[in-house]
């Protein structure tokens, strides 16, 4: 996730007024920036740096820029590593296409061999730096720089939105396409704005337009056009927002939490278009070897918080899909539980920043003992990505409400998806149904927003639930991280004592809490584990313990023994995890609403540890 910014129009000083704009976007992330313009001698300008937005603007003040138009763009790495370098605007050989890029194009590699082969040549490790030379190549069959704009985005596949200037375009105009990327148009009064999204614009126009998908935006800075991909005009009203800058950030949500949840089926889509290719397992970025993964006799997994819960839910996966012995250790306790280390054991650990210190030092004690460590982490180049022998980008865009939502399900989506690759390279995935598995992981997306559907069931069982003192979640197999990390999300925004366990632990100590002032979740969705938990439900519903329950949409044998039931919809077992939590994460959210909790902010919590 990027943010994007181009402006065409009469501001005096345009770069700098759009790099101030990019500020704003900087929730989107923030590891290296980017701008370019054509200067007044005709020449394309740029100036890029690694790190936050605010070195860009110190680096541009003693540029006077008397040009019409700009580009900017503020980045969060997907393809290579936060440096200069890999910065955009990404530009052509003869230095006149320059280009800011959001979202990820998945036919790079493809791409950038044939363009390799006609003679051009790549200096950065994106995939975005494929968009100017495919553009300059367009340029040479095409008669308007409109029409090889169009025919290059046509050929590019996976979603995502640009921007585009040229040095030597007589129209002197501004290019964008959107393809599945959010992209706002701002009217101002002497010109016109392209962005990731309106926080940075709403200071200076309240007139926008929202292009839908597949359009092609382009203007000379006195009226814009609007195309389809055929090259049609399509003709749209402007809209009048009522946001402020705060709220646009959030794109309308009241909190960074509840604007991440709600991003979570565009992610599972986007995860599973880039990891299912026709009918195999992608994992491109993947250096470890097919031959050293064939070889491994054991693996481990490690990590800390909600990272360690998706680690739970790697240990049954890959045990479910192969033959490989799978543990789980927390990061903290690694080095003391002496874990059987060598050439063959492998260490996956699973971090969302990438910089966590306990799963560092995990790390590092693996490498000691001659394992190969392989990593899963959200954010790229981060030290734990650098320091792996191999890594898996899990491509939850930047997280900043402190609570993990969206890093936690593409974290478990991304550790079953190598859990079947794993099965398939080493040949151990004759018994699996895979036409119903992809069917299922391309669903994922949908039946998370049907949770959201749900959500007034959830709000009440909140509004109804939010003062009492203690809670228990309960759940078996698949599902009993799911009680560890739905705990988690409880207690760390809405302060309530909370407690996952595997449901059949209850009765050996816990079951002494319950009575009618104990809230007991249980997770009772279909499964092979079903009917047992029907009888732990009817163990906590015997002694009087307020049952909410996650039921599959339909059933009735739960509902006659809960308290509140969440309809959660039908997906297979393995994936339920992902459905599940999201009814969790939306129930610690409206319990901490009610109480009044700063929820992006709890108390006592860091979004990066990196102390032991
Ligand atoms: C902190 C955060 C948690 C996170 C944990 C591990 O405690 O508050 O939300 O799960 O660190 O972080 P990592 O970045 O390694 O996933």
């Amino acid at each position: 996730m990027c943010g994007i910014i181009g402006y065409i129009g009469k501001e005096k000083k345009p770069l700098q007024f759009i790099v101030k704009g990019l500020e704003s976007l900087e929730y989107r992330g923030y590891d290296s920036a980017g701008a370019a313009c054509i200067d007044p001698k005709g020449n394309l300008f740029i100036k890029k740096v690694k790190g936050r937005v605010k070195l860009l603007e110190d680096l541009i003040k003693k540029t006077p820029q008397k040009t019409n138009l700009g580009i900017a763009h503020t980045r969060w790495a997907t393809h290579g590593e936060p440096t200069v370098i890999n910065a955009h605007p990404h530009v052509n050989a003869d230095n006149d296409i320059a280009v800011v890029h959001n979202g990820i194009i998945e036919n790079h590699f493809t791409l950038k061999n044939e363009l390799i082969k006609k003679g051009y040549s790549f200096v950065s490790q994106t995939d975005t730096e494929v968009i100017p030379h495919l553009i300059e190549e367009e340029l040479k069959h095409s008669l308007t720089y409109q029409e090889a704009f169009n025919n290059a985005v046509k050929k590019l596949e996976g979603s995502f939105s640009l921007v585009v200037i040229f040095k030597n375009d007589p129209k002197k105009r501004i290019y964008a396409a959107k393809m599945d990327s959010p992209l706002v148009v701002g009217i101002l009064k002497e010109g016109f704005y392209i962005a990731s999204d309106i926080s940075s614009m709403v200071q200076h126009t309240k007139n926008v337009i929202y292009l839908k998908e597949k359009q092609i935006f382009i203007s000379d800075g006195i009226s814009v056009n609007i195309y389809d991909l055929d090259g049609n005009e399509v003709h749209v009203k402007p809209e009048k927002i009522t946001w402020n800058v705060e709220k646009a950030e959030k794109k309308g949500f009241e909190t960074f939490m509840l604007k991440e949840i709600h991003e979570q089926p565009e992610i599972l889509k986007k995860i599973a278009r880039m990891r299912l290719k026709n009918k195999k397992i992608i994992f491109e970025e993947l250096s470890l070897s097919k031959a050293y993964l064939k070889r491994v006799k054991r693996i481990y997994l490690t990590a800390c918080g909600t990272a360690y819960h998706a680690c739970f839910l790697g240990k049954y996966y890959i045990e479910e899909f192969t033959g490989i012995p799978a543990e789980v250790i927390l990061s903290s306790e690694f080095r003391y539980t002496r874990p059987k280390l060598g050439k063959d054991k492998l260490v996956i650990c699973i971090s969302q920043s990438g910089e966590t210190a306990d799963t560092l030092a995990s790390i590092r004690e693996a490498k000691k003992y001659g394992s190969k460590v392989l990593s899963l982490c959200n954010v790229v180049g981060s030290t734990i990505a650098r320091e792996s022998e191999g890594v898996i980008y899990t491509h939850a865009g930047i997280e900043i409400g402190v609570a993990s939502t969206k890093a936690y399900t593409s974290q478990v989506m991304t550790i079953f998806l190598l859990a079947l690759y794993l099965s398939e390279i080493r040949g151990e995935d004759k018994d699996l149904n895979k036409n119903l598995i992809f069917k299922e992981i391309r669903a994922v997306g949908d039946k998370i927003s049907q949770v959201f559907d749900n959500v007034k069931e959830i709000k009440k069982g909140a509004k109804k639930y939010f003062s009492y003192q203690g809670a228990f979640y309960l759940g078996r197999h698949f599902n009993y991280p799911t009680a560890l990390e739905g705990a988690l999300k409880n207690k760390e925004i809405s302060y309530m004592h909370a407690e996952g366990y595997a449901a059949g632990e209850m009765k050996h100590g816990p079951i002494a809490l319950i009575d009618n002032n104990f809230l007991v979740f249980c997770i009772a969705t279909k499964g092979q584990v079903y009917e047992k938990m029907i009888s732990n439900i009817q163990e906590v519903h015997a002694r009087k313990g307020l049952i909410i329950s996650l039921a599959t949409q339909g059933d009735e044998k739960v509902k006659r023994i809960s308290d509140t039931v969440i309809y959660m919809p039908y997906i297979v077992e393995e994936l339920s995890p992902i459905i599940n939590i999201i009814a969790f994460q939306l129930m610690a959210y409206y319990i901490a609403q009610n109480k009044g909790c700063d929820i992006d902010k709890p108390r006592n919590l860091a979004k990066s540890v990196t102390v032991e």
